[in-house]
């Protein structure tokens, strides 16, 4: 195995799925849209939903990226020496093009031939089956015809089952790989990938997506059979260095490094605080400098962000720095990522001034707070749960995330009544108005017809905003469900009744005129150089997108789609509420009836 950089690792799997026909195209936001089920993007594989649903993607059939990730699932495993909230993830699709076969021989050959890892430092898992779908013996014996050894495959159930990403969608069973430590001994006779010894890392995940999963539970065969891939590109740049630690890869070095100076204190031993202040400030970076980037806040994306921030800054506190040190550290991580990413740079400012203004502001109550968890902690004795009404009181009077007085309180061998929370939250948001519908449940993710009218009643507000109320409007976010659809967008007041009377009489307009919906192909310049709408940040102006036009360009957006044919079919346009979102950007919500 040769020593490789972030960006030879980068490179090298780029070209070498380039080599095998396949198109790079260009990653999405960290935030998705249109999907209610989840904050954030989650897998290279959730922008291509409607792609791997059957939707033609205009870069063909073969496709590779490198995606941004962030796992929320994962902020409580950080610490260890992989696990990591914000990752990225280089990937390769097969739009119901190869199957198994070649995904795996690809595989194989991009790690034991340009990778250069040994065969015998593989292992694989495979689906073992369960009521509904057979044990998955097509991609052992594919494995097999590689070289790997009886001993080398193994086979799951839970682990070996991937997706949907939300709550319905593309899935189906995988096959993942990983580097076995051969200096480790095994655990014990159970020893595997499934266990947690640290023997064996997962570095990539082949996953044979040939199921939708309904909204009812049950699977129904895609129209295609797809092929999703993802390999984490820190942990294989750990193992292509002779790492033990992701942490102590390119991507964290220097920050570790200059932790170490800040607090006066080394790495070894204080790891896992170092950990998980790195990997929390590089996510924070990410959301924060993303295209839709949000700030810290109560709910959605913004909470999630609060939360990791301020775990951070705690970490940053037992190490006994006494600085605000966020930004210093946030800027590194620009630096380093900003040629692929160069929206970090484009939105530096907005991203340093926040985590400044979080880690002053939270910093005046986290004391204060700390203590207060103390005394409550101290009066548990035998019964070891904090209650929700002080979970909530932490919540509402110190800022701390229930997430955050679950960490100070599990490292106290103490849990927190989360359901008692979630009640008294829910009463304060009922009493307060202003509404978290989101935070404690998602809506369906779907591709219905009724969803799709949604889709293409959002581009139609967008005009009408734009053309009626002011030419400086776009679109911040949108949330989409059969039911209802919502759209957040810049504008710096509330809107009076009749600016919403007008705005609902024109969607309604170009709904009754029945105009049609045409989607063209062009390249990201050529869709810039027409006047779509979309967003122009990234380097592949050569890079095919779809571009839907309303009419006779009433609207025109750069969109992954689906939309509907005719706007006649859409029904009544209805303006339900509209309300500020956040600083600067106001909600419209409105129905199709
Ligand atoms: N979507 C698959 C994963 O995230 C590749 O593991």
């Amino acid at each position: 195995m040769k020593k490789l950089t972030y960006d030879e690792l980068r490179n090298m799997y780029l070209d070498f799925f380039k080599s095998h026909g396949h198109k790079e195209i260009q990653n999405a936001s960290l935030i998705p849209e249109n999907d209610p089920t989840v904050l954030f993007t989650t897998a290279g594989m959730h922008p291509l939903v409607p792609y791997l649903l059957g939707e033609k993607h205009p870069a063909g059939t073969r496709l590779t990226d490198v995606q941004r990730c962030i796992r929320t699932g994962d902020i409580d495993e950080v610490g260890d020496t992989s696990h990591l909230t914000f990752f990225e993830m280089l990937g390769n699709w097969s739009l119901g093009d190869y199957f198994k076969k070649e995904a795996i021989q690809m595989s194989f050959e991009f790690l034991t031939k340009h990778l250069g890892i040994p065969v015998e430092q593989l292992a694989v898992t495979c689906f073992a089956g369960n009521e509904f779908i057979p044990k998955d013996e097509e991609t052992a014996s594919i494995w097999k015809e590689c070289g790997l050894k009886d001993e080398q495959i193994f086979f799951t159930k839970e682990d070996n089952w991937w997706g949907p990403a939300g709550i319905t969608g593309p899935c189906g069973p995988d096959s993942e790989m990983f580097i076995n430590d051969l200096s480790k001994p095994a655990c014990g006779p159970d020893c595997g990938p499934s266990c947690h010894c640290g023997k064996y890392m997962e570095i990539w995940n082949d996953v044979f997506m040939q199921y939708n999963k309904k909204a009812d539970g049950t699977f129904e065969p895609l129209k295609q059979k797809n092929v999703d891939t993802g390999m984490g590109l820190e942990r294989v740049l750990r193992v292509m260095n002779g790492l033990n630690d992701v942490y102590r890869t390119e991507v964290f070095s220097d920050v570790i490094a200059k932790l170490e100076k800040i607090s006066s204190k080394t790495y070894t031993g204080n790891e896992k605080l170092f950990r998980k202040i790195a990997d929390h400030v590089r996510a924070a970076t990410f959301i924060l400098g993303d295209v839709r980037g949000v700030k810290p806040s109560n709910t959605e994306q913004g909470y999630v962000l609060r939360r990791i921030i301020r775990s951070a800054i705690r970490a940053l506190k037992q190490l006994d720095v006494n600085d605000n040190v966020l930004a210093t550290l946030a800027e590194m991580f620009i630096e380093k990522h900003k040629k692929y990413y160069l929206e970090l740079e484009q939105n530096k400012a907005v991203v340093l001034e926040a985590l400044e203004k979080e880690e002053t502001l939270f910093k005046r109550t986290l004391q204060s707070g700390l203590k207060e968890m103390e005394k409550v902690m101290a009066r548990l004795g035998d019964n070891k749960v904090i209650d929700g009404q002080t979970a909530f009181h932490l919540y509402d009077t110190f800022g701390f995330p229930l997430e955050f007085t679950q960490e100070v309180a599990s490292e106290n061998g103490i849990k927190v009544d989360v359901d008692g929370f979630k009640k008294c939250f829910e009463e304060h948001q009922a009493k307060s108005r202003a509404g978290a519908e989101q935070k404690f449940k998602g809506g369906l993710a779907d591709h219905s017809e009724q969803t799709t009218k949604y889709h293409t009643a959002t581009h139609i507000l967008q005009a009408v905003l734009r053309k009626y109320i002011d030419g400086n409007i776009c679109q911040k976010g949108s949330n989409l469900t059969a039911e209802r659809m919502r759209f957040d967008f810049s504008f710096g007041r509330k809107m009076t009744p009749e600016e919403l009377a007008l705005v609902e009489q024109k969607v309604n307009e170009i709904i009754s005129a029945d105009l049609p919906v045409k989607m063209e192909e062009m390249t990201l310049a050529e869709a810039q150089a027409s006047g779509a709408m979309g967003l122009f940040t990234n380097k592949y102006d050569a890079e095919k997108v779809k571009v839907y036009t309303v009419g006779d360009n009433v609207s025109k957006e750069i969109c992954g789609g689906p939309h509907v044919e005719h706007t006649g079919t859409m029904g009544h346009f209805r303006i339900v509420k509209e309300e500020a979102s956040s600083a600067g950007v106001r909600r419209i919500k409105a129905v199709l009836e």
